[in-house]
Formats: C-alpha cells, sequence, structure tokens
C-alpha cells in the first residue's frame, strides 16, 4: 500500500525565529493520528534546530536540496552526509525552481537522486511541464521525458526511497490548480509509464503527489483521485491553519 503523503515546501521563507512559530503552530494543529506521513521543508539554515523541535512528533524534516558531491570546493553547497549528519533523511530534488533559476538539467539531477540513494535518503522527486507544453499538447512527452532522463536507469530496489511530485510550473504560486481531472489524467500517466518501463507492483507502490497552489479549498477532491497520493505544497504550508487542513483532506 503506498504512503499517503502532504510535505510542505517552504522555499526561501521562514527565519530561525519565523521557523520556531511555525513550528509549535503545526505541533497543535495538525492532528495527532494523521491521514498522512507529514513532512515539512525549512531553509537549510533552520533544518537542524526543525529536527530537534520535531523530535517526538509525527512530523519529518526534509532538505530543499543538495549537491551531487560527496564533498570539496563547492562553495555554499550542502552534501548528503551533511544533512544526514543532522538527522535529515529526505531531500527535495527537482524542483522547477531549481531547473529554471539554477539550470538544473535531466542529468544533473540523475546524480543527485544516486548521490541521496547512495546516503539511503528517501527523495521527493519533482518534475512538471511549462504551459507552453500543455498548450501545444506536449505535456505528456515532457513529462516522460523528465521521468526517463533522472530515474529510468534506477534499479527496482532503488524505487522504496522515491516518491514523485508532479508540479505543473504554471500552476506553481500562480492560484491556477490542475483540475483533479487533469491531476489524475497525468498521474495515471506517469504510474503506466513506470508500469511500462519496471512493473506493475513498482509503479502502484510508489506515492505520487501533485503540487501547484494546492488549497484547503481544493485539497480533498484532489487527494481523493485514484493515482494522486497527497501533495507538496508550498504557499499554504507557510500558513499553519492552511497545512493542518491540507494534511487533513483524505
Ligand atoms: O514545491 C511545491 C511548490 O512548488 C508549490 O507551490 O505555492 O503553488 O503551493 P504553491
Amino acid at each position: 500500500m503506498r504512503a499517503k503523503i502532504v510535505a510542505g515546501n517552504w522555499k526561501m521563507n521562514k527565519n530561525l525565529a519565523e521557523t520556531g512559530v511555525l513550528l509549535s503552530e503545526l505541533k497543535t494543529k495538525l492532528k495527532e493520528s494523521p491521514d498522512a506521513k507529514i513532512i515539512v521543508a525549512p531553509t537549510f539554515t533552520n533544518l537542524y534546530y526543525a529536527f530537534e523541535e520535531l523530535k517526538g512528533f509525527d512530523i519529518d524534516v526534509a532538505a530543499q536540496n543538495m549537491h551531487q558531491a560527496e564533498n570539496g570546493a563547492f562553495t555554499g553547497e550542502i552534501s548528503a552526509s551533511m544533512l544526514k549528519s543532522i538527522g535529515v533523511e529526505t531531500v527535495i530534488l527537482g524542483h522547477s525552481e531549481r531547473r529554471a533559476y539554477f539550470g538544473e538539467t535531466d542529468e544533473l539531477l540523475e546524480e543527485k537522486v544516486k548521490t541521496a540513494l547512495k546516503h539511503d535518503m528517501n527523495v521527493i522527486f519533482c518534475f512538471g511541464e511549462e504551459l507552453e507544453d500543455r498548450k501545444s499538447d506536449n505535456h505528456f512527452n515532457v513529462v516522460e521525458s523528465q521521468l526517463k532522463n533522472a530515474l529510468f536507469k534506477l534499479d527496482n530496489e532503488a524505487w522504496k526511497n522515491i516518491v514523485l511530485a508532479y508540479e505543473p510550473v504554471w500552476a506553481i504560486g500562480t492560484g491556477e490548480t490542475a483540475s483533479p481531472e487533469q491531476a489524475q489524467e497525468m498521474h495515471a500517466f506517469i504510474r503506466k509509464t513506470i508500469a511500462d518501463a519496471f512493473d506493475t507492483k513498482i509503479a502502484e507502490d510508489v506515492s505520487i503527489l501533485y503540487g501547484g497552489s494546492v488549497k484547503p479549498a481544493n485539497a480533498k477532491e484532489i487527494f481523493a483521485k485514484p493515482d494522486v497520493d497527497g501533495g507538496l505544497i508550498g504557499g499554504a504550508a507557510l500558513d499553519p491553519e492552511s497545512f493542518a487542513a491540507i494534511a487533513s483532506s483524505f
């Protein structure tokens, strides 16, 4: 049975004090026994603090990125072993903002995924089409190519550490949420693409999250779709009421 997951990608928001406030509000607002696995992804400077603050709570911490090298002359970068050393076991990779602003390619992301898996980390792998891809009816090709280029050399065993996050770029931060039908159509395509390339069990077991303007008002309908296993939440993750409401939308 694949996991239901609600992950909050805080992006470049919240200093240390603000992180403390949000975490303490989440501790009280999130249900004791949540309907889903809950993950929060603060910025690097707040990760260890968040990990310590959430000890004893059913909330995991994730990093928003990591470098593919083990260590070395990569000013400003963070390695897998550094994340593991502070208790962080999960990392978001391939977010469209990193692809767009930092030139992260499928080939680079393949390296990052490989390194994360080598350190037995869990990966939330992001991908999704641009608006012009969808308008030209090329969105399935784009998504298939992103998956194949970064993940399809993985061995079957590796998939137990992979969570997929389909995030249509045109829905991120825009308020233009994909319809539940659009999300279901793409998630079903993703699952079939994995089944064809690997096997049905891997495809059925992998959690596929939807991301892109998920709000309390739309989460229940989106999460009710058979191939949607939860969400990767941006803006709404910064508001404890909204994030808690989304986390209870199954
Ligand atoms: O990684 C999740 C994020 O890209 C979605 O952002 O603000 O549209 O929920 P938002």
